[in-house]
């Protein structure tokens, strides 16, 4: 099995968080990392031995010896960087969200149409193994058809630290544009991935915070599957709280979340600074606290996704610690998913690992993809309709949805232990 030649464009807080993983798995060949910034270009070439850093788009889009880009810019420059890597040949895997208009969706879809390249979007919770799981058994029928499905979190996204494109909308920021991604592709995933409509609400309740920290929307599919999500961010509790085998290494503590909060209302605090120390060699880089909160095997944790409930005719599901709980007609038991985890270590919990093992996988392998660039666009017209439907208050019906093939991780080997 030959490996991707691989590079990162945005070296920031989110790629180092990812890059630690992908840089073991054997799928892929780290050669190139992309900032604007000279400090964050010598903290990736230094950790990763071999690597050349480039200071442009335009730079690393040359480079010949790249075959895929991960694009972890500002939302805002997604399309920008995704189109032109594509149009140099390249394949992608894009951050959440996709774009920030469905206009930009529409040209990335165009141009990876034209170019013949490989476009994943969604890089989100979906891809855990616990939602994945799910969507096999639903796909099995074992529990009859899936009808309902409810997922809520309450985090601490707001009081985070945070640069100013992520506080301005029109930039692709707020809670809805970065949040709402993990929960509705992971709505969309276990429904079958054809939306209807969304009736959605946001909420903007901290001055200091000009941008939506809480959103909820019902959303109902083509074939009458309902779904509600929500997400709170202000931090006045969160979700971790209700697990007792959960102990969140990198988000604050009851108190440090009050200080963040006074801080941000009465002034006091140097965002840009903290957050520096949550990338590639701050503080708080992922990849030093990694063994901490992320060994393998992992149990499952809310994350940013919050836990999922899916309801089907004959049955009900949700993530336990090592697996799901299922509730049917023979009462409840536990499975046990550890198995189907890989070896690297990956703080996201294999987000990561698994949309590079579907990337490696089609350009590859020659197989099916099946987060592409219409997946995205589909999820992203949902996010945008959240937001509108809020404004407008009023249903907002879906033009541009997209079916999950059944035949998505086919070979997810899950058949003989719901048999059991
Ligand atoms: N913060 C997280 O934990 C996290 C997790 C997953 C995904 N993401 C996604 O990653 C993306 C970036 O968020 P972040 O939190 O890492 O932000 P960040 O500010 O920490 O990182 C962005 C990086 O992009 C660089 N950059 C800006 N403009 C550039 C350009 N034109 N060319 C090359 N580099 C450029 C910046 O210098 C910076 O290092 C967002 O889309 C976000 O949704 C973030």
């Amino acid at each position: 099995m030959r490996p991707l030649k691989f590079a990162f464009i945005g070296l920031g807080q989110g790629a180092a968080g990812t890059i630690p993983a992908l840089a073991a798995m054997p799928e892929v060949d780290l050669v190139a990392g992309c900032d604007i910034n000279p400090a964050m270009r010598e903290g990736f070439t230094s950790r990763y031995a071999g690597t050349k850093g480039h200071a442009s788009i335009e730079e690393l889009c040359r480079d010949q010896n790249v075959e895929a880009v991960w694009v972890a810019t500002p939302n805002r420059f997604h399309c920008e960087h995704a189109i032109a890597a594509m149009r140099a040949g390249k394949h992608v895997i894009v951050e959440k969200p996709m774009a920030i208009t469905l206009e930009e969706a529409d040209r990335m879809v165009e141009v990876s149409q034209k170019e013949g390249v490989v476009l994943l979007a969604g890089h989100t919770r979906s891809l855990s193994i616990w939602n994945r799981a799910m969507r096999r058994i639903i796909v099995s029928g074992a529990l009859g058809a899936v009808r309902a499905i409810h997922i809520w979190a309450y985090t601490d996204w707001m009081i985070r630290p945070r640069t100013a494109d992520e506080l301005d909308p029109k930039q692709g920021g707020g809670i809805v544009f970065r949040q709402g991604p993990h929960q509705i592709d992971t709505l969309r995933l276990l429904g079958g991935g054809m939306l209807r409509s969304v009736r959605g609400m946001t909420g903007r309740w901290l001055e200091a915070r000009p941008v939506p920290g809480y959103f909820t929307a019902f959303m109902e599919f083509t074939d009458g599957t309902v779904g509600t999500i929500m997400h709170n961010g202000y931090g006045y509790f969160v979700m971790g709280s209700l697990y007792p085998w959960v102990v969140e290494k990198r988000d604050y503590d009851d108190a440090k979340r009050a200080q963040l909060r006074r801080e941000l209302i009465h002034g006091g605090r140097n965002e840009d600074e903290e957050k520096s120390e949550f990338r590639v060699g701050g503080k708080n880089d992922p990849a030093k606290s990694a063994a901490q909160y992320a060994a393998v095997p992992y149990p499952w944790k809310p994350f940013d996704l919050g836990p999922v409930e899916v309801a089907c005719e004959r049955g009900i599901m949700r993530p336990s610690q090592w697996g799901l709980e299922i509730g049917d007609d023979n009462g409840s038991r536990d499975l046990d998913l550890r198995y189907l985890q890989r070896p690297e270590n990956d703080p996201s919990g294999g987000l990561s690992l698994a949309i590079v093992e579907e990337l490696h996988r089609a350009v590859v392998q020659g197989k099916r993809a099946f987060h592409t660039a219409e997946w995205g666009r589909a999820t992203l017209e949902a996010v945008l309709a959240v937001i509108r439907s809020a404004e407008e208050h009023r249903e907002i019906v879906l033009e541009r949805q997209v079916a999950m093939p059944d035949d998505y991780d086919a070979d997810m080997p899950i058949g003989e232990l719901l048999a059991k």
